[in-house]
């Protein structure tokens, strides 16, 4: 497998060489980022005095920064410990610097970040491109590079900018420029931004080669929110519109369709896989936003599952298509590594968005999911353990669904010594799939 995974990295490196990836060239974000996000569970939450364990506060970061640790989450690959908004005085100071809410950080930002890096992961923060961020706190226009030098001085690894309160048309410029000023500070720092969507929503046509090359990753669509109709929005959102989104995905440049919301109250069993698993096929990054406290331990399983974790990470950073749509079955699948020869490996999700009670059968031959190596593929269910050995393009695969649930698979190409190392293929073998559609 480490040969293996050389041998995608080198595709990669290639690939970027002959100009078909580029990004924002900070080096950061080769994978899309992992790690814990405060806003979606507990939002602007400033009531300290009545609520001192859900507030946004420095107590809050550290307790999480603290479960992430020793909880198993880091082990696993969640780094960063993101602050949303809410964070600062509705002022700035007389110098106009950003000040943290005095009662509620009370040591300041440098000194949460200096625990959060103590304990070995990066710190993260929020602000907006906009005279005010979304909840109505100070924005950065006027002030882009003395917030920049403000976020260094702090050791800040990640910086989330929003697009309240500006001008759609202004992003075209102002991201760029606020990704320079970070960039200026010598510090390297993640750059997520929400440029298109607020653009789409304006009417405009985001220029998607100039957000892949000012950020490490956007927005395309709404916030998430805690319920089943909100993911499902996302996955339509992401599948409906994949012929211009996808492209857009590669090494330090990625998609986020918002946060994990596994865990909290809107999502069943099922639909909590589903979740982990579209954003895994989606190389979307995997930001939780749950109370780790109290998660219960299925669902702490499911965000710790390594095997689609793996997917997730997958260093080809190719994103993931929905290949088959009928009747409610759903068929999402995403080349990658090992490659062999022109043969990527997949993994393939198979969704169930039914709402009549029973599992749903889906029966299908890996050729006709595009899955062609003469070699076969090796192929394993990563929620439920099962390895089904070695299996040629001819054989029929059957999986059973449950009615808003997943399964999903991953199907490793095998090696034949016919091969040459780079593919020369597209990854998506879009006959096959075709046939796929039209036949059932
Ligand atoms: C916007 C963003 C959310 C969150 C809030 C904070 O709505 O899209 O992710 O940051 O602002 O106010």
């Amino acid at each position: 497998m480490g040969c293996m995974k050389l041998c995608a990295w080198t595709v990669v490196v290639v690939l970027c060489a002959l100009g078909k990836i580029s990004g924002l060239d900070n080096g950061l974000a080769l994978t899309p980022p992992m790690g814990w996000l405060a806003w979606e569970r507990f939002r602007c939450n400033t009531d300290c005095k009545n609520d001192p364990d859900n507030c946004i506060s420095d107590r809050l970061f550290r307790t999480m920064t603290d479960i992430l640790v020793n909880e198993g989450y880091a082990a696993v690959g969640y780094e960063y410990i993101n602050v949303d908004d809410c964070w600062p005085e509705r002022e700035r100071d007389s110098r106009g610097k950003l000040v943290p809410d005095r009662e509620r950080f009370p040591f300041g930002m440098k000194s949460l970040a200096d625990y959060v890096h103590s304990k070995g992961l990066k710190f993260g923060i929020y602000e907006d491109y906009g005279n005010f961020t979304c909840a109505g706190y100070p924005g950065v226009v006027g002030h882009l590079a003395g917030d920049a030098a403000t976020f260094e001085s702090w050791g800040v690894d990640y910086v989330k900018l929003d697009g309240c309160y500006a001008l759609p048309a202004d992003m075209d410029h102002g991201y760029p420029e606020f990704g320079r000023q970070l960039n200026l500070t010598g510090r390297q720092m993640v750059y997520s931004c929400s440029w298109p969507v607020y653009q789409i929503y304006a009417g405009m046509q985001p220029n998607f080669s100039s957000i892949i090359e000012h950020c490490n990753l956007w927005r395309n669509f709404d916030d998430i929110q805690d319920s089943w109709a909100s993911v499902e929005s996302i996955i339509d959102y992401y599948g409906n519109h994949q012929d211009v989104i996808v492209p857009n995905a590669g090494p330090g440049h990625w998609n986020d369709p918002d946060m994990l919301i596994i865990g909290n109250f809107g999502l069943s069993y099922e639909q909590s896989k589903t979740q982990f698993a579209i954003w895994a096929i989606l190389a979307a990054p995997l930001l939780m936003s749950v109370d780790l406290r109290t998660i219960r331990p299925e669902y702490k399983a499911i965000l710790q599952n390594r095997k689609i974790i793996e997917v997730d990470q997958d260093p080809l950073g190719i994103q993931g298509r929905r290949i088959y749509k009928h009747r409610g079955i759903e068929i999402w699948s995403r080349p990658v590594v090992p490659i062999h020869g022109q043969y990527y490996s997949y993994a393939v999700a198979f969704v169930n968005r039914r709402t009549d009670g029973t599992p749903s059968d889906v029966a299908v031959t890996l050729r006709e999911l595009g899955l062609n190596n003469p070699a076969g593929y090796r192929v394993e269910d990563l929620y439920e353990d099962v390895d089904y050995g070695v299996l040629s393009p001819q054989t029929k695969i059957k999986v059973k669904v449950n009615p808003s649930g997943v399964v999903i698979l991953r199907a490793d190409a095998q090696p034949s010594y016919a091969y040459n190392a780079i593919p020369t293929r597209t990854p998506y073998a879009l006959n096959d799939v075709f046939r796929l559609t039209k036949k059932k």
